[in-house]
């Protein structure tokens, strides 16, 4: 029987993965975890608890108590945020996944997933396709942290046998909440901006090509890699993976589709120079191959969904506020 632990549960990947985690596990097998409250529909459907990942001794304590069998541990300040303060990023970041490498393998967790991202690489990478082995010279903290911990988590695989997996996620795009802090932010806010004011002013510029993945996408990947049997594993660092790629002019065009007097404006800040750090598309042919990893959204297929979601979203929204 798998006992699961979801750390960030309250966030962009985590409030939908422990939904999906709950649906194939059963609803009391998932443990939701965050330093948040997080969605009520997370809250409700099993049991979710208030927890500090820096607080090593209550999290160590908690494994144990609950006969923890897996690990996803998603907490992480993202690129944005994590350049307005460089150091308590590095510190969380780093000592966040050290420990639970370790607790892993002192308690002898069977499985454990921790996300790296596109942000591993930087202006010396090639670009276009960018391969899973090329050169990374991160030059953000948030990318230096990924890096690292690609290295750490590497290292317990071949040390002490940690059966660790992780993805070197692209800008993920979903409606039901929302990233914070990160550089591809803008193809989720840029959304709600045209349902709800018709035009957006964007922090990239408008050729900012970046790796993106929609949300359903991400998960159905996620939970195929933690399923996939470990022998299929092969990279132990993190697994590059790709579904679409798009500029900021590109998405503005997609919404147009739905939305035919839509404007978007620029005005880019500190965030476009980490955009043009980063890979424009990414060869994720190792993770086709060796785990079966295949994406079923484009741009305008996630256009349709993301349009239709947030609208209804608002709508309950202000149904709330109206009779609450
Ligand atoms: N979406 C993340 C960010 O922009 C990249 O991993 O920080």
């Amino acid at each position: 029987m798998e006992k699961i632990l979801v750390i960030g549960a309250a966030g962009q990947i985590g409030s939908e993965l422990t939904l999906a985690l709950r649906n194939t596990y059963g609803n009391s097998n998932v443990y939701a975890t965050d330093i948040k409250q997080a969605p009520k529909d997370v809250v409700e459907s099993g049991p979710f608890q208030i927890l500090d990942v820096m607080d090593d001794k209550r999290l160590i304590h908690f494994i144990i108590a609950n006969k923890i069998t897996q690990i996803y541990h998603l907490a992480a300040v993202l690129s944005g945020n994590a350049e307005k303060l460089p150091l308590q990023a590095w510190d969380i970041n780093m000592r966040s996944i050290l420990s639970i490498l370790d607790i892993c393998k002192e308690v002898g967790v069977k499985k454990l997933f921790w996300p790296s991202s596109i942000a591993v690489f930087g202006r010396t990478t090639p670009k276009v396709n960018t391969p899973q082995l090329t050169i990374t010279e991160p030059n953000t903290v948030y990318g230096i942290s990924k890096l690292a911990g690609e290295r750490w988590c590497e290292y317990y695989f071949n040390r002490y046998n940690v059966d660790v997996r992780s993805i070197r996620y692209p800008g993920l795009i979903s409606y039901k909440t929302e990233a914070g802090g990160g550089t591809t932010d803008y193809a989720v806010e840029i959304y709600y901006e045209a349902i709800k004011k018709g035009c957006y002013e964007c922090f990239l510029q408008e050729d900012a090509t970046l790796p993106m993945l929609f949300m359903p996408d991400a998960i159905e990947g996620t939970l195929q890699l933690m399923e996939a049997d470990a022998s299929k594993i092969k990279i132990r660092s993190s697994y590059n993976l790709s579904g679409i790629s798009f500029n900021p002019d590109e998405i503005a065009d997609s919404i147009k589709k739905h939305i035919p007097e839509f404007t978007i404006s620029y005005k880019p800040d500190f965030r476009q120079k980490i955009a043009e750090s980063w890979p424009q598309s990414i060869d994720d042919s190792i993770a086709r191959a060796e785990w079966g990893w295949k994406h079923k959204y484009d741009l305008d297929s996630m256009t349709a969904v993301m349009l239709k979601e947030i609208k209804k979203k608002l709508i309950s929204n202000k149904h709330l506020v109206n009779h609450g």
